[in-house]
């Protein structure tokens, strides 16, 4: 076979692919070099034909060639496409201000709910928690709530339909018992005393629901928590609730605070309290949120009924100690200076978004 030939090619190839300028004439140059009809195609074909000595003679060289080619050839075409590029279009403006991800938050009653329990933790509280749905015997008897209580009836309580399980109570036996929605978190008292012995203090957050009218201040569903301290009798007296509702305010709200104690009346507590504490927002110079009162209504407590330390199984007269009940919905809505409690529950992204 004629090596010129092959050189021939060779030459023509290279000083074909040296003026090409775009990928119409490269796909030209591929069929005239190395398409099925090429000149280079015609000989590996005629490979066959060749005597053996020959075939090891021109074979490596036309293969050789053909590699060449084909290198030549996609090296071009790269060089092509990258000119082809619209680079303008492809900029990268490394400096341009980034756009920020939207990651998702806790809920505000969330974040406070762990911000309380933590300055709990601190004064040596444990954290506990209840059922939402709840037996009538812990929400109300176990409470000392006389059986015909306004509060058991159909405005306050959501009633579970059909929630008439047997429930085992220990206590009242296998009674039917009716199931609710707690409408408080004080059942808790009963359900922490049942398994523990005082001397203990224990604080048990948790949603709460009322079935009554909404309006700007009163919500069907809110959060609050309730806080008990037990010792022997003698130990813990009102003085200790108010140190430690004190100390709580003042470190919820990073300021001195009066505590101030009004009597009223639960079942479950002997003596019972609504109790206040100075306005944190105007410092008790009366604002908004005070009602020009100078005064923050918080929640309600007392010394612990001893009907309900006996319906726990407790001694009676062995042990004593304060309960104390507040709404965590009412702290977030003072510390965001919220006015409509409707919007923690409202789902309402624009809302939650603020915090
Ligand atoms: N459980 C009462 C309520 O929800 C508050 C309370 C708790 C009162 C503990 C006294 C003691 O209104």
């Amino acid at each position: 076979m004629n090596t010129a030939l092959i050189t021939t090619i060779e030459n023509n190839a290279l000083e074909a692919i040296g003026s090409i300028k775009d990928l119409g004439t490269l796909a030209r140059f591929e069929t005239e070099f190395l398409g099925r009809k090429s000149e280079l195609s015609n000989l590996l074909k005629e490979l066959k034909n060749l005597s053996p000595e020959e075939k090891r003679a021109t074979g490596p060289k036309l293969q050789a060639l053909r590699e060449k080619l084909q290198m030549l050839h996609s090296e071009k075409q790269a060089e092509l496409e990258n000119n082809a590029r619209d680079w303008e279009a492809e900029r990268l403006d490394v400096t341009a201000p980034g756009i920020s991800q939207a990651v998702g938050h806790l809920h505000p009653i969330t974040v406070l709910e762990h911000e309380v329990l933590g300055i709990f933790e601190r004064l040596g509280f444990l954290v506990a928690e209840g059922p939402e749905a709840e037996t009538e015997w812990y929400n109300f008897d176990a409470l000392n709530f006389p059986k015909d209580h306004p509060a058991r009836d159909m405005q306050d309580t959501f009633w579970i339909v059909g929630g008439g399980a047997k429930i085992k109570q220990g206590k009242k036996g296998d009674e039917k018992e009716r199931l609710l929605m707690r409408t408080h978190t004080s059942p808790n008292q009963v359900r922490f005393m049942e398994h523990n012995k005082p001397p203990f203090r224990v604080i048990v957050p948790g949603r709460v629901f009322r079935n009554e009218a909404t309006d700007a201040s009163h919500e069907h569903t809110f959060h609050q928590f309730e806080c008990l301290m037990l010792d022997e009798t003698g130990k813990v007296s009102v003085a200790t609730f108010k140190h430690v509702a004190e100390t709580f305010f003042e470190n919820f709200f990073g300021k001195k605070v009066t505590i101030r104690l009004r009597p009223s009346y639960f079942p479950f507590t002997e003596p019972s309290f609504e109790f206040d504490i100075s306005c944190v927002l105007c410092d008790s110079a009366g604002c908004s949120t005070c009602k020009q009162t100078g005064w923050l209504e918080i929640g309600g407590a007392g010394m612990v009924h001893q009907n309900v330390l006996v319906a726990a199984g407790y001694p009676k007269g062995k042990y004593q100690g304060f309960a104390w009940g507040f709404g965590l919905t009412r702290l977030a809505m003072m510390k965001y200076k919220i006015t409509d409690i409707r919007q923690f529950m409202s789902g309402d992204l624009r809302f939650i978004r603020q915090f």
